[in-house]
């Protein structure tokens, strides 16, 4: 795999040109003051927002501002997680996830903490803990004291992320992580348990990615999400919702009345829905920027409308908000075969508007009007 590494002076320049700008009329202004995403949103009872990774806004007020305008959700894209958290056995680091609340509190956002259970992002001490067979104390150590901490101010959690792999040789389709090695399968009765006893009023869901699209190994991915749903459900464990993460990819094969299908079943189980991380990777798509940026909307266009027309559907988080952020541009997932930087979040490296942009704010004006969540931003 040959190596590609973009900083955000190569981004800027390699995108400078050809950007497109929002057209007068798009519904970007009303009089001088610009409209949001998040306002969008707000009146069709849905929650918009983002990832936000902290580094990208501190020295950047125009972003910082961005976030403001777009944003009533944002998600810490690194700080909640456990490599942010628990530099150390006896060490939680609570200080950007703090910061994160603080600018949320300033500026009337809502804040979805992700999370409390994932293969990754693990401090090299977690392994270490488990195979001593400590797995049991510092799982629910951790969430009893990180959701404690944020008891009524985090109304929405990430509880489990990333639980299903059915290509990996467990009959229940589960991932075998290193947490499912230490304890089983009821590391994840654990972790929403602990959660639900933490903050009793705050949403839980699991997250998990690559069931959007007519694949067969996707198939199979939705036939585990759904599997697990219904069990965990069975045996009682506080399981609110299900986030569907939407990595888009232009060139995979999607099916919208499969992915209709999915969500209706998923919400027949009582449970809501809601769509985490967004992106679209355009590695796919040959030509200029224009044409680039309109395939990425159009992509988008067609999964929205599928997914907004289910009323469990309650919030849409971009992965990041603007394309000088993506976590694309640091990993091979975001490469493309000119070597261009990916274009896969709403707003350019100037934070203009994109296509994309237009096209969450068209999906949001077209979905039908649902009630909005409590955890919601007023
Ligand atoms: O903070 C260190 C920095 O000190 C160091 O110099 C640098 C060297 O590489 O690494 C920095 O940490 C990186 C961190 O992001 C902050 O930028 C990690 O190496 C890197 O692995 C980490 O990647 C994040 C990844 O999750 C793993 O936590 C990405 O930003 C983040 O976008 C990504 O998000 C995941 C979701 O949580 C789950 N779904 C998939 C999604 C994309 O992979």
């Amino acid at each position: 795999m040959r190596a590609q590494r973009i900083g955000r002076r190569a981004v800027l320049s390699g995108l400078g040109a050809g950007l497109v700008l929002a057209s007068p009329g798009n519904g970007t202004t009303a009089g001088s003051k610009p409209i949001g995403l998040r306002a969008i949103a707000a009146s069709r009872g849905l929650a918009y927002g983002a990832a936000l990774g902290l580094r990208s806004v501190d020295e950047d007020q125009a972003l910082a501002d961005a976030y403001t305008r777009e944003c009533a959700v944002l998600v810490p894209e690194g700080d909640a997680k456990w490599a942010g958290l628990r530099p150390a056995a006896g060490v939680f680091r609570f200080d950007g996830l703090d910061r994160l609340l603080g600018i949320a509190d300033r500026h009337g956002q809502s804040v979805r903490g992700h999370t409390l259970l994932w293969h990754e992002a693990l401090p090299a001490w977690v392994p270490e803990a488990l195979r001593a067979g400590q797995g049991y104390d510092i799982l629910s150590d951790h969430i009893f004291t990180v959701v404690g901490r944020y008891r009524g101010r985090i109304p929405v959690w990430d509880v489990v992320n990333e639980a299903v792999a059915p290509d990996e040789g467990r009959e229940d389709g589960l991932r075998p992580t290193p947490w499912l090695r230490a304890l089983g399968p009821r590391c994840l009765d654990l972790a929403f348990k602990a959660a639900r006893a933490a903050d009793p009023g705050a949403v839980l869901m699991l997250n998990d990615h690559d069931l959007e699209y007519a694949s067969p190994l996707q198939d199979r991915r939705r036939r585990a999400v759904l599997r697990l749903l219904e069990t965990l459900l069975a045996r009682g464990v506080p399981v609110d919702g299900l986030g569907l993460q939407s990595h888009l990819r232009i060139g995979r094969p999607f099916d919208p009345r499969i992915l209709h299908r999915f969500i209706g079943e998923v919400g027949g189980l009582g449970l809501m829905v809601m769509i985490t991380e967004l992106d679209v990777g355009d590695a796919a798509v040959t030509g200029d920027i224009p044409t680039r940026d309109q395939a990425v909307a159009d992509h988008a266009s067609a999964f929205l409308d599928t997914v907004l027309d289910h009323a469990c559907v309650k919030a849409v988080t971009c992965w990041g908000l603007s394309d000088r952020q993506s976590w694309l541009h640091h990993h091979p997932a975001g490469w493309r075969p000119d070597g261009q930087p990916m274009r896969p979040l709403p707003l350019d490296v100037e934070l203009r508007p994109k296509p994309l942009w237009q096209a969450l704010g068209d999906a949001f004006r077209n979905a039908p009007k649902r009630s909005s969540a409590a955890w919601m931003p007023g």
